[in-house]
């Protein structure tokens, strides 16, 4: 058990503050009224306000101290210098090396200077895409692009490819492939012309599963039409550059990144391609740029003052003192649908651990359940438990100041429903305040008292607003940087290592085992009751269908 953590002063502290204070949001608004500038953070073009959260001076101060503890500033310098951070498969975890306009040594050699030479070769391949040069096999430019890749091949670049849809040529359109699920193969190549597509494979190891199965049946469904001249119609995106010379891709096609870049934070190395394809070269380079600047924010900026320090010490303080684990995220903004999906392998990957990096298990909890939708979509869906329900849940408001659409009055219902949900959470109702709306309706005492509890709202749920100027590339690029560093962060705090993903490994090995017995008459080997049941029970149903 590793009990390093929860014994340190600082956390002994929070405890007894925990304990102790009581935290009522409505009292603690009414007793500052400068308390909305005290609790934000503003920073190039994204406001954090935290201050709907059971926080106040003291509980900041512990808070930093317990990050001081653990050692924060010089973990920063320990990720941002390249040190072998990732522990368990001795690596750096250099994304920040991807937007840094600084060399970067990596055991002598200035990293940089490789993401130079590849972010050329995106240009030209990009500017060339999106002009109508690069031709296909018959001739014809590329109307179309699919992004073949899973997890960090595919999250980040959907996000982003979503988000600046504003600033996306209308040609070629690109279209994302992840799931090996049939389904998604079929309905994406079922409304495109193999002699207008190109595929993009982009995968770091080049060895999963899904993103082969998905490239190879993208090759045939090529082939099929342009024959042997489908070679055009790919490019890959790897470290793994042998294996995608195995699969058949030309040298020029291939763009690298390196083992020192994970795969959840790798949108900023090639693996955007799709996004420049999409928005362009220069709005790539620009969301680049602006999550360079939350880099310097990040590792300048005191704690106190510091966004991505203090939403993951927040984190922190519900997860551990309050027992709160779930997590929602609720972004405002109909381009940020995927935000809640790429958080959840940005966080949940990254943090769902047990173990510190030593190997010893934890006696406290780590990361919590990351979920959510857009507003206000989410608003007629689970809202009534994030109101009403009997869990609390910590959650994360993000929306736009301006909009890149010309309709105003829809942007300011959008931004008046954002407020109103993080009020309501705040206020609540009170019984009193329940009662006297329904005296004001005419009810009777009887239905007034049967109604009452109903219409209660405990209220004192606490949530973060972090507001963009705008969704420019730049300001996508810090959003998306200030998450990483919050888990980060958090890392630090639990004492974990952030850049593994081992709980992953169980399950494509048992598929592995699994893929084979599903064939008719194939042996299967021992699995348990319930597993070798459901294989039985499948293969009936397929053998039933094929004999028909
Ligand atoms: O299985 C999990 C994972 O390794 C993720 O961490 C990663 O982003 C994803 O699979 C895809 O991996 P690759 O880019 O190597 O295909």
């Amino acid at each position: 058990m590793s009990s390093a953590l929860t014994s340190l002063p600082a956390w002994r502290s929070l405890a007894e503050h925990r304990r102790t204070r009581a935290f009522e949001l409505r009292e603690l608004f009414a007793a500052d009224p400068a308390r909305f500038h005290k609790f934000t953070i503003s920073h190039g073009e994204l406001l954090l306000d935290f201050s709907k959260h059971y926080l106040d001076d003291r509980t900041l101060k512990l808070l930093v101290a317990l990050a001081d503890a653990r050692g924060l500033r010089e973990w920063i310098a320990k990720l941002v210098t390249g040190e072998r951070i990732n522990v368990t498969e001795n690596r750096p975890a250099l994304h920040t090396a991807l937007r840094s306009t600084r060399p970067v040594l990596l055991d002598g050699r200035d990293i940089t200077r490789d993401v130079v030479r590849v972010r050329a070769q995106m240009r030209r391949f990009s500017d060339e895409l999106r002009g109508g040069v690069l031709k296909g096999a018959t001739g014809q430019a590329f109307t179309d692009v699919i992004n073949i890749g899973i997890g960090g091949s595919d999250l980040g670049p959907a996000l982003a490819v979503d988000a600046l849809a504003p600033y996306t040529a209308r040609r070629p359109r690109v279209h994302f492939m992840s799931n090996v699920d049939g389904a998604h193969v079929d309905a994406t190549l079922s409304a495109l012309d193999p002699k207008t597509t190109l595929a993009i494979v982009v995968s770091k190891t080049f060895t999963t599963q899904e993103t082969l199965t998905n490239a190879q049946s993208v090759r045939t469904w090529l082939e099929n039409t342009v024959g042997k001249g489908s070679g055009k119609h790919f490019a890959a995106v790897t470290a793994n550059v042998k294996a995608a010379h195995g699969f058949g891709i030309d040298d020029e096609r291939i763009f690298e990144f390196w083992d020192w870049v994970g795969g959840r934070y790798s949108m900023w190395s090639a693996v955007g391609l799709p996004i420049a394809v999409a928005a362009g070269m220069d709005a790539f380079e620009a969301m680049c740029e602006g999550a360079r600047e939350m880099d310097e924010h990040f590792t300048t900026a005191p704690f106190e003052a510091n966004m991505p320090v203090i939403l993951a010490l927040l984190g922190v303080w519900y997860v551990d003192f309050f027992g709160r684990t779930a997590h929602a995220v609720l972004p405002y903004d109909m381009r940020l649908a995927r935000f809640p999906d790429y958080l959840q392998q940005l966080e949940m990957e990254s943090n769902g651990k047990r173990v510190t990096r030593e190997g010893e298990a934890l006696d406290y909890d780590t990361c919590p359940v990351v979920w959510g939708s857009p507003g206000t979509n989410g608003q007629h869906a689970f809202y009534q438990m994030l109101h009403q329900g009997t869990q609390v849940v910590p959650a994360d408001f993000v929306v736009c100041a301006k909009p890149h659409h010309a309709l105003a009055a829809h942007h300011r219902i959008l931004l008046a429903n954002c407020y109103a949900q993080s009020e309501a959470m705040m206020r609540g109702k009170t019984a009193e305040e329940a009662r006297a709306e329904l005296q004001a309706q005419g009810l009777s005492a009887t239905e007034i008292a049967r109604l009452t509890p109903h219409k209660v709202f405990p209220g004192n749920r606490p949530s973060s607003t972090i507001v963009l100027d705008s969704l420019t590339p730049r300001a996508l690029g810090a959003l998306i940087a200030l998450y990483e560093h919050k888990v980060f962060t958090q890392s630090v705090i639990w004492g974990i290592n952030a850049f593994d993903q081992w709980g992953v490994e169980l399950g494509k090995k048992l598929a592995d085992r699994i893929l084979p017995e599903l064939a008719e008459n194939a042996p299967i080997g021992s699995h348990d009751s319930s597993t070798r049941g459901l294989i039985e029970y499948t293969r009936s149903k397929r053998s039933n269908e094929e004999s028909k």
